[in-house]
């Protein structure tokens, strides 16, 4: 590990480390851990284990189905990824549960500017004790249930990571794509070939006017969104433009004033 780094510090504990590490290993994560923007670690409860069998679960107190994981190797392990942490920054613990905060856009970019050790549960849950002694918050990546917060922690690790500065290739992509900014979901893209079965990419993204495609491009965001999510509209930052251009698309949507689309 890097003394004194400036990468964003992520440590997993979990049971399945060879899961949470293949998130480092492909693609935009791992290109970010080798731009040495963000540094991944993970830490098995199995190994602060002190008994034979190396037991982490037991059955729940009170009866029922399944098995708890216990507090001890949980805490060891938190314990020992907290102190490996380099960062002077304040180190937050995240339990990943589906009974935690919904995870978004907004708390993504909260959650990339601090490093954090992401605990990721198994089988019916984790003893409350733990939770209560150890965690900071709790977060959801839906309303169901995983097996496991592994791959809830990798969804954080990849939201994450794209918001680090010099992950992205081009700067803007971050700040272009859906909710980010604007608050807008993004407009649909086309590469080559032209033709594809039959079906044309747009004249003008073709025309070479740039005035024009970011005018398209937005009536097209725009669009969506007030098809697909008109949640996001009203927190949008929307233009005088914008809204003229809503007007325009609702219009042609309607055209005789109907409230239905
Ligand atoms: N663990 C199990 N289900 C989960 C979910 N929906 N979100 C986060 N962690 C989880």
């Amino acid at each position: 590990m890097t003394i004194g780094t400036s990468a964003t510090e992520i440590a997993v504990v979990t049971l399945f480390p060879g899961l949470v590490n293949a998130v480092g290993e492909c693609g935009m994560t791992a290109r970010a851990v080798s731009k040495g923007c963000l540094e991944l670690s993970t830490y098995n409860p199995r190994d602060y284990t002190t008994d034979r069998h190396r037991t982490v679960d037991d059955r729940p107190y009170g009866g029922g189905p399944g098995m708890v994981l216990m507090s001890g190797p949980l805490d060891a392990a938190i314990t020992d990824a907290v102190a490996n942490i380099q960062s002077q920054q304040r180190v937050q613990v995240v339990y990943l549960s589906p009974q935690g905060q919904r995870l978004e856009h907004r708390l993504v970019c909260e959650l990339a500017s601090q490093p954090m050790v992401l605990v990721a549960g198994r089988y019916e849950g984790v003893d409350e004790r733990l939770l209560q002694a150890r965690v900071d918050r709790e977060i959801s990546i839906g309303d169901y249930v995983l097996s496991g917060g592994e791959l809830a922690a990798m969804v954080v690790i990849d939201a994450v990571a794209r918001q680090l500065p010099g992950v992205l290739g081009h700067q803007d992509s971050a700040a272009e794509e859906s909710f980010a900014g604007t608050g807008l979901l993004e407009y649909p893209q086309y590469t080559r070939p032209e033709n594809f079965q039959g079906m044309q990419v747009p004249e003008v993204l073709t025309s070479g006017n740039h005035e024009k495609i970011k005018l398209w491009r937005r009536y097209q965001s725009l669009e969506r969104t007030w098809r697909r999510r008109p949640d996001l509209l009203e927190n949008a930052q929307l233009s005088s433009e914008d809204n003229l251009m809503l007007k325009k698309i609702i219009k042609a949507a309607r055209p005789n004033g109907s409230s239905e689309s």
